[in-house]
């Protein structure tokens, strides 16, 4: 078997908001062509641990390596074309229009000239359909319009791992399911993912391996099927019982 190849690697992580513990001590390797889902109860510090993979968050304690590059505050523009990241509200710029939306980035950090960021975005617009809202305003679309055209915008960069937060909890039932079909495209076209959600059945569906996190620390880790069917921890069968 080949080695696999170590995308991410977190090294006893902790964060603080003054006396709140919110990240307890994570240690968590992600593997070139994993797609981990997160779950764990509400405040249990999932978004906080993604926000600090790529430092939106800067960690109180602990390590955090792309590959063999120890990520700082100096590094960190570049970490991020690298590592892309998809929110739960989108985080358009609202007074860009969608084409300068998937552009700004990769222009700035000179990733591809104007010329051919343009010819990407309008590539990937065409891909989901939305080719014809290229010189349109984030706010004249649909939520569900809005995270496909973050998650594209994500994918500009070409980065190497994509983090998912919540990408569907701010949508309607109707655009969930375009939204989750994007991903599911992305994830399966061998995009080393880490995503939090809320949806079981699609977590269950593209999985890897799942990642359960309470009060800040990973209580337990499986692949999905051993995880929903066979729970380790009460924490967890009291968690699937709840949700599932
Ligand atoms: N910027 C911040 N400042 C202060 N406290 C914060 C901040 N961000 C998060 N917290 C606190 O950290 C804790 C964990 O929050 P976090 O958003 O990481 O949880 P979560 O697991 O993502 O929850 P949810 O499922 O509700 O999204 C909460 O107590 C929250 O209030
Ligand atoms: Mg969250």
């Amino acid at each position: 078997m080949s080695e696999r190849k170590l995308e991410i690697s977190v090294r006893g992580l902790r964060k603080a908001f003054g006396d709140n513990k919110v990240l307890n001590g994570i240690n968590f390797d992600l593997f070139d062509g994993e797609k981990v889902v997160v779950l764990g109860p509400s405040g249990s510090g999932k978004s906080t641990f993604l926000r600090c993979i790529n430092r939106l968050e800067e960690p109180s304690e602990g390590e955090i390596f792309f590959e063999d590059t120890l990520i700082d505050d100096k590094n960190i523009q570049e970490m991020r074309m690298e590592i892309g990241m998809v929110f739960q509200h989108f985080n358009l710029i609202n007074n860009l229009t969608v084409m300068e939306n998937l552009t700004l980035a990769p222009v700035k950090l000179h990733k591809f000239s104007a010329d051919e960021a343009e010819a990407k975005a309008r590539k990937l617009l065409k891909h989901i359909g939305l080719v014809g809202k290229a010189d349109a305003f984030p706010a004249s679309l649909s939520g569900g319009q809005k995270q496909r055209v973050a998650i594209i915008r994500a994918l500009m960069m070409e980065p190497k791992v994509l983090l998912f937060d919540e990408p569907t909890s701010a949508l309607d039932p109707e655009s969930i399911g375009d939204v989750l079909s994007l991903i599911h495209e992305v994830v399966e076209g061998g995009m080393t993912t880490m995503i939090v959600t809320h949806e079981m059945n699609f977590a269950r569906e593209i999985a890897s391996r799942v990642v359960f996190i309470d009060k800040g620390r990973i209580i337990e880790e499986g692949t999905p099927s051993q995880f929903f069917t066979h729970p380790k921890t009460p924490r967890v069968k009291e968690f699937l019982e709840k949700v599932l």
